[in-house]
């Protein structure tokens, strides 16, 4: 195996980041279980949710600023980064999954990107609402990697996944290589047309751009990371949420693996979103995901709703 460091930049960088979602993922999965009861709505520093979101935060982010120091990271501002906190060994992170993460090939592009040029987004628990509410499956911690504003890679990690005896899994994807991990495609057709989406929903925008998809079916389910894995594994045709509340940490991650599996996310009105690193970190036209037909769907929404 050639050394990694020898390997791209992005590669070495996305093999961290996939064993640091992981261990993400066990600590958010360790919170949960530590006998911490799921129904304190207190938002004190020591309530499950704000403990399992600073401990994944810290782990990644602090890890990856120290290994990688030229990367721009973004995740949520209010969490503040112990910078002397300690960190793994690094080529122990970028090895534990190192045979995983070879199973793509770094596309012809992104070979020789330097740190410098990666912006990585970083959402420690998406979903929080359901880490809460107990509906555990839709809890998912998302690191996205994007390049000149584009989304390019994306890890989306769900730790309470279960099949089986399996539990928790990893679903990644680089564009113009392909999406790894446990992703299970539905292979019998969808019948209708499912949303994922709300129709009781306090804002009428959100509502109206789900009706205005024609859903024979609307599934209510929580979290960016999660509604994306039920579009990429075709358990809906779309994902719509016409509302201002998504950050750009949320849609970075999803956006790269649904268009490294062919499919697309893009606002409620077909247009891109730009992950360059600005200020403003909120996405305030919505987002919309698909496998297929996206621009249809984007053509209902524009017919119905023009601004949110
Ligand atoms: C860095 O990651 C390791 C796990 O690989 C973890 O044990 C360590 O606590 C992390 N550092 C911080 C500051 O969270
Ligand atoms: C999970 O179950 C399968 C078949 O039921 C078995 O072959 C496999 O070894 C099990 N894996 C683990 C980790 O227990």
């Amino acid at each position: 195996m050639a050394t990694i460091h020898s390997l791209p930049v992005l590669m070495r960088v996305v093999s961290a980041s996939l064993t640091l979602a992981k261990r993400a993922g066990q600590i958010i999965k360790d919170v949960q279980t530590s006998g911490t009861s799921l129904d304190i709505v207190d938002k004190g520093h020591n309530d499950p949710q704000t403990k399992a979101d600073r401990a994944s935060q810290q782990l990644i982010i602090s890890n990856l600023t120290k290994h990688f120091p030229q990367l721009t990271i973004r995740g949520e501002e209010n969490i503040p980064i112990e910078k002397s906190a300690a960190t793994s060994d690094i080529d122990e992170l970028i090895r534990s999954n190192l045979n995983e993460v070879l199973q793509a090939k770094c596309p012809n592009e992104f070979q020789d990107l330097q740190e410098k040029d990666l912006v990585v987004w970083v959402d420690p628990l998406d979903g929080t609402r359901e880490f809460t509410e107990g509906r555990l499956e839709g809890v998912t911690v998302l690191i996205g990697f994007a390049t000149k504003g584009n989304a390019i890679g994306g890890i989306i990690h769900q730790p309470f996944y279960i099949n089986g005896n399996e539990s928790g899994r990893s679903v990644w994807g680089l564009v113009h290589s392909g999406v790894y991990g446990k992703c299970q495609m539905n292979s019998t057709p969808l019948p209708g047309r499912i949303v994922a989406g709300s129709l009781s929903h306090r804002s009428k925008t959100v509502v109206d751009a789900v009706n205005a998809c024609q859903p024979t079916e609307v599934l209510q389910a929580g979290g960016c990371g999660y509604k994306a894995l039920l579009v990429l594994e075709r358990r809906v045709h779309a994902y719509v949420h016409a509302s201002r509340g998504c950050s750009l940490w949320d849609t970075c991650a999803p956006e790269a693996v649904l268009k490294a599996a062919g499919g697309m996310l893009t606002d409620v009105f077909g247009k891109g979103i730009s992950y360059l690193p600005t200020d403003d970190t909120s996405v305030k036209t919505g987002v919309l995901a698909t496998m297929e037909n996206h621009e249809w769907y984007a053509q209902q929404i524009r017919e119905k709703i023009t601004m949110l």
